[in-house]
């Protein structure tokens, strides 16, 4: 496998496969270059057409099994409409890698939109959903009807990371975890995740199921969840601040924005990322510009941060 005939034969292999199994087979192919047996993943390349030239030089973290930028994509405003259909494709030609939705967004239109746009998931996207959001849908058959909407809105056999949307209070988490995880030994989701908890409820998930990733609403005047951050660097686990762009800062926001000649919204972003090597916000848009901006933000280095949180 370390040969070039044999990266080249597992290339053309992987090619041939119908879709669902070149995602299996990069995860394999993912599991082997971990062990030094293969040199790199065929599976890069793209789903269909030429391979994507990966984003160069950005601050990059591997989230559920795929390389992403550290500033992912929100779409909980997304639709089925043609205009944001098309701005997913143009996020991901952008450069983003993680779109976060979930089975409640848009009343299913966000996973829908984002099914229709990526046309199942290529392997070098993350598309990361959520379900169990409402008391009661945290009950293991509302939950496993849920996976099964979402797998069918995004058009894919595997879901690439699934969130427990949020602890049910009338159910156990271990119950709706237990739900989730059956479908991740039946190969239907890859990595799970765990949203709005703290580090009691984190321990208790991680009994049940690895946890990849924990989704809570943190930003500069909003900081609740230190200890959770601090926890998922110490375990190597992924923390996705939700709200990233929420909240007034300090009297050194302005000036920061000043000083990097960026805007305020960049030097939010730049302090979540400067607060832990595990943080990947995802801020929400459906604007192009903003995206830009946003990205922009993977190459600020704020220096000294005092006075930007409240
Ligand atoms: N796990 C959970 O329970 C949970 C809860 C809430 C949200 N979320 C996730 O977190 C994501 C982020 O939350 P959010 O979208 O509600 O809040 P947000 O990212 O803090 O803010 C989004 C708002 O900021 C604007 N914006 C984005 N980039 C901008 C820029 N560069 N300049 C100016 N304005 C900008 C957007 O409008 P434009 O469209 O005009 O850019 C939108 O109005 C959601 O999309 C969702 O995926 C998760």
């Amino acid at each position: 496998m370390r040969s070039r005939l044999g990266r080249l034969t597992a290339v053309a292999v992987l090619d041939e496969l119908e879709t669902p199994w070149r995602a299996h087979a990069a995860h394999v192919a993912h599991e082997l270059v971990a062990r030094g047996q293969l040199l790199e993943v065929p599976a890069e390349r793209r789903a269909h057409g030429e391979p994507r030239p990966r984003p160069e030089g950005v601050n990059t973290l591997r989230l559920a099994g795929v390389e992403v930028p550290r500033i992912g994509l929100g779409t909980n405003r997304l639709t089925t409409a043609r205009e944001h259909v098309r701005f997913v494709r143009d996020a991901v030609a952008e450069g983003v890698r993680h779109v976060d939705t979930a089975h409640l967004y848009t009343r299913g239109e966000s996973e829908r939109a984002i099914g229709e746009a990526l046309d199942g998931v290529p392997e070098d996207v993350l598309v990361a959903t959520k379900g169990g959001y409402s008391a009661g849908q945290g009950r293991p058959e509302v939950i496993a009807a849920q996976i099964e909407q979402s797998l069918r809105s995004l058009r894919i056999e595997t879901i690439g990371l699934y969130y427990l949307h949020r602890v049910d209070p009338e159910t156990p988490l271990e119950e709706s975890l237990g739900a989730i995880k059956a479908f991740v030994d039946r190969g239907a989701i890859r990595h799970v995740g765990v949203s709005e908890v703290n580090v009691e409820q984190i321990e208790r998930a991680r009994r049940v199921v690895d946890v990849a990733a924990v989704q809570n609403r943190f930003n500069l005047a909003d900081r609740g969840h230190d200890d959770v951050i601090d926890l998922c660097e110490r375990e190597g686990i992924a923390f996705v601040p939700y709200y990233p762009l929420r909240g007034d800062g300090g009297p050194g926001l302005t000036a920061a924005a000043r000083r990097h000649g960026v805007s305020e919204n960049a030097v939010k972003l730049a302090w979540l990322l400067r607060r832990s090597p595990v943080v990947l916000p995802i801020p929400g848009t459906l604007s192009v510009a903003h995206l830009r901006e946003n990205l922009g933000a993977l190459g600020l280095d704020l220096g000294d941060a005092d006075g930007i949180a409240v």
